[in-house]
């Protein structure tokens, strides 16, 4: 760990996996099944994920860098000095770099459920941002969060950082409801960095989510492979195709698992059925206009100062605030 780990402080908030197992089994109990997308993340989806990002057909990722590559500066202008940057994410990315650098926050706080992702971006982290401290939260960010505010300590604004369009993997009302959660805990004057994959035409969209190479393909089977290991379940993975498309009246890429077969499987000794054709829901992707985005900050509270896009207008980095 050699001296970063000084000022690193690791908080684990996650709760234990039977939350896990109840979640799952709700999900399949419901006429349209569906599981929980952060469960994508194991060590494997992770991976997965990562390499997503690289694809040519997954252009969010290159996208951004490219928006914070260009305009790091001014936000960290709007930003402000000594804050607290509360980033949703672990913080390994580029993007996180350029804006710490440009910004140099007092306080670092990185809220991620994978543990070990998280502790080795924290840890890469403090190897260059010396004087900053760490705080890593392993936490579900779709719930309620209890930041360690004294641990913030004499930290000016803070900020929530959430960039990748993860907000967008909330269904809009989920988003609202995680803004106005978040209002409280950023205090008056705070403000919020928000990365959103802009609405665009329909077959961008679907290669995005369904690359030649099957790189999502193989992140959306492996969530059957994590809760297999996790839960003693027995899904057959290759039983199963990975099935993507934009949902236009919802703004959407939905991702299913189809079943190719009729089917029975037990997760923990709990059994249910699967006609063949039938799908569970594993993700929402929403894309936003980007008035309509700004409408949602207003409805949880917020104020739109900034908004930063692409010449193509494929994607955006909102910067709001919360009113003095
Ligand atoms: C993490 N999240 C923003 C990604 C997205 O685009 O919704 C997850 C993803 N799913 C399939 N490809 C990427």
């Amino acid at each position: 760990m050699g001296n970063s780990s000084a000022r690193i402080t690791f908080h684990d908030l996650l709760p234990p996996p039977h939350n896990m197992l109840g979640e799952v089994l709700a999900g399949l109990a419901q006429p349209q099944k569906t599981l929980p997308p952060k469960y994508f993340y194991d060590a494997r989806g992770c991976e997965l994920f990562e390499a997503i990002c690289n694809l040519p057909e997954y252009y969010p990722t290159r996208t951004e860098l490219a928006i914070m590559r260009l305009h790091a500066g001014a936000m960290a202008d709007l930003l402000g000095p000594d804050s607290a940057l509360i980033e949703i994410g672990c913080g390994n990315s580029e993007k996180t770099r350029l804006l710490l650098e440009a910004s140099q926050p007092a306080v670092f706080v990185a809220i991620d459920i994978a543990r070990e992702q998280l502790e080795a971006s924290c840890h890469a982290l403090a190897q260059t941002f010396q004087e900053m401290a760490i705080i890593a939260l392993r936490a579900d960010f779709a719930q309620p969060v209890a930041l360690p505010v004294a641990a913030l300590g004499l930290a000016g604004r803070r900020i929530l950082y959430f960039p990748g369009s993860t907000i967008g993997n909330f269904t809009p009302a989920e988003a609202r409801a995680f803004l106005a959660r978040w209002a409280p805990l950023l205090g008056a004057g705070g403000g919020a960095l928000i990365g959103i994959d802009l609405k665009k035409d329909a077959v961008r969209l679907n290669a995005a989510y369904n690359d030649a190479r099957g790189v999502t393909a193989e992140f959306n089977l492996n969530l059957l492979h994590h809760i297999n290991r996790v839960l003693e379940a027995d899904f057959d993975p290759a039983a199963f195709r990975h099935h993507a498309f934009y949902r236009a009246g919802h703004g959407r890429i939905e991702m299913h698992l189809v079943s190719l077969r009729a089917q029975r499987v037990t997760i923990s000794g709990h059994g249910f059925e699967l006609r063949e054709g039938e799908t569970i829901h594993t993700e929402n992707s929403c894309k936003y206009g980007i008035a309509e985005f700004q409408d949602l900050g207003r409805a949880a509270g917020f104020e739109p100062v900034q908004c930063w896009t692409d010449s193509a207008n494929l994607f955006a980095v909102h910067y709001l605030t919360l009113p003095q």
